[in-house]
């Protein structure tokens, strides 16, 4: 899949990208009936809420699981962002983001590449997150909120927050947030399931908790330039992966033929 010249200008002006209705019905279905079984799993890369028991995040699942396997290789994720970052790339962090009904926690206001240079040594900026949401991600189930345009500014002072969330985050502090929010003010790209949302390594972004009804699943691929790999092994290879072989594309039909698989075998 490739991003229009138009597309292209408004992700680098604005910070990100948002694509409706790029995986179909079909394709989502294969995907998300695999999830409930990961969140499930007792392995160190499900990162459960403070509760101890409601998922927060599933790592790394593309190494365990067929389905998850196949989108991390899919066209539709890797094309474009090869187009963007000019290049072969690799797979930095995979993880099923799972804000759960009622219970799915905050992210704090954030940059990731400030986590992804300061923790992982990554060079530069030369990396950025497709997102593909599995749920519908309404007003309601804690959408992902952006500051338009505050890449611009790069890297930002963070502190390292290990208190709020069950997971630790180099956070903005509110002045910050403010003063991005006066310029670009903010926006929370919702959409149905089977969207697509782009965004830069430097854009800044958080979502608040779920108190609705309805999950809101979001896998997330964070793809870099195979030149700008991580230098420093300190976190775990299932968060920061230490593999940096160019992504090989699978077919446009990777999922779909799952989903023939799956009906011709019942
Ligand atoms: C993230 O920023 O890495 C995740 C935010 C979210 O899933 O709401
Ligand atoms: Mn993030």
């Amino acid at each position: 899949m490739q991003l229009t010249d138009r597309q292209i200008e408004s992700f680098q002006t604005e910070g990100y990208l948002f694509l409706p209705d790029v995986f179909s019905k079909a394709e989502v279905a294969v995907l998300n009936r695999e999830v409930p079984g990961i969140f499930a799993l007792d392995r160190q890369e499900i990162v459960r809420e403070k509760d101890g028991k409601t998922a927060r995040t599933a790592f790394a699942a593309q190494h365990f699981n067929e389905p998850f396997r196949r989108l991390s290789r899919h066209p539709r994720l890797v094309e474009p962002v090869q187009q963007l970052l000019d290049g072969d790339v690799y797979i930095h962090q995979f993880k099923i983001n799972a804000k759960a009904a009622f219970d799915g926690d905050v992210w704090q206001w954030h940059q990731d590449y400030g986590t992804w240079a300061r923790d992982d040594l990554m060079p530069e900026p030369r990396a950025l997150n497709i997102a593909l949401f599995l749920e519908d991600v309404t007003e309601f189930n804690g959408a992902l909120m952006f500051i338009p345009r505050s890449h611009r500014h790069g890297k930002l002072d963070a502190g390292h927050d290990l208190k709020t969330t069950s997971y630790p985050l180099w956070t903005l502090d509110n002045e910050t947030v403010s003063r991005l929010v006066d310029e670009g003010g903010l926006v929370a790209p919702t959409g149905p399931a089977g969207s697509v949302l782009m965004f830069n390594c430097n854009l800044v972004h958080g979502s608040p908790s779920n108190m609705s009804p309805f999950d809101r699943t979001i896998v997330y691929v964070s793809l870099c330039h195979v030149d700008n790999h991580i230098r420093q092994f300190k976190r775990p290879d299932w968060i920061a992966e230490r593999d940096f072989t160019p992504i090989e594309t699978l077919s446009d039909d990777c999922l779909a033929d799952l989903v023939r698989e799956t009906a011709a075998a019942v």
